[in-house]
């Protein structure tokens, strides 16, 4: 499918898919987005919630990685050990990577490194990318992922409901339950009620939050 890289209302790049008339990210912004939505609603809840030493993310479609770019760089100076698990069945090219702008905007001397480090390492091999973040990046599908009690955290980043409803079903949201700890987290940019009582038929107690800029609402599941 052809993929244009263009930039959102905060500056930062995305990558959108003409065919499907769909981006990567909010076009009000990119960074802004990811720092609300799986960073603020997300991360900085299971830390102020748990306070733990280790934090074990899935998130479900790695795309361009800029949401383990913000995680590596809000964690750079905590105590915390986290370890990063990206599902994408369709991984992004060598030169969609260096056309995205994400390290620049961030204005972090080491982002550049960082997020050439992201995508450089193999697929379904653990690699240690600094001190205290380990990321492993798996190519498979969504439906395939049957992990049990593994993650703290899940940044639910699949395409909208519009172009892919299958992956907001039940039967996904029952994998994502089952594979997060007791008392873990779902965050994800959408809110529609669709969504919202598939979360609920699985278990999970679900927030409507209020979404990133151009966006009123959004969600968070947490299992009982
Ligand atoms: C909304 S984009 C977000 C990507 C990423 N979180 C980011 O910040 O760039 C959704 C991602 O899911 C991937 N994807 C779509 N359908 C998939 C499926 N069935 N299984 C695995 N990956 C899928 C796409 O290739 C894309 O990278």
């Amino acid at each position: 499918m052809k993929r244009e890289i263009i930039e959102t209302a905060d500056g930062s790049s995305t990558i959108y898919l003409p065919e499907l008339n769909e981006h990567y990210h909010s076009k009000h912004g990119a960074i802004q987005e990811a720092q609300h939505v799986f960073i603020k609603m997300g991360l900085l809840e299971v830390i102020s919630r748990k306070n733990p030493s280790e934090i074990s993310i899935l998130e479900i479609g790695f795309g361009t990685g800029l949401n383990a770019l913000v995680t590596w760089q809000q964690i750079l100076n905590k105590n915390i050990s986290l370890k990063y698990t990206g599902v994408e069945a369709y991984p992004i090219l060598k030169e969609e990577v260096a056309s995205l702008n994400f390290p620049e905007e961030l204005s972090d001397i080491n982002a550049g490194s960082f997020f050439k480090k992201l995508h450089a390492g193999s697929w379904e091999e653990t690699h240690k990318l600094s001190e205290n973040f380990t990321l492993t990046k798996q190519k498979k599908f969504f439906h395939e992922i049957d992990d049990k009690l593994k993650y703290d955290l899940i940044y639910f980043d699949a395409f909208g409901a519009r172009v892919q409803p299958d992956l907001w079903t039940v039967d996904i949201f029952k994998k994502m339950y089952d594979s997060l700890i007791p008392g873990g987290i779902l965050v994800t940019y959408a809110a529609k009620g669709s969504v919202r009582r598939a979360m609920l038929e699985v278990g999970f107690l679900v927030e409507r939050l209020p979404g990133p800029p151009g966006k009123r609402e959004m969600l968070r599941a947490t299992k009982k």
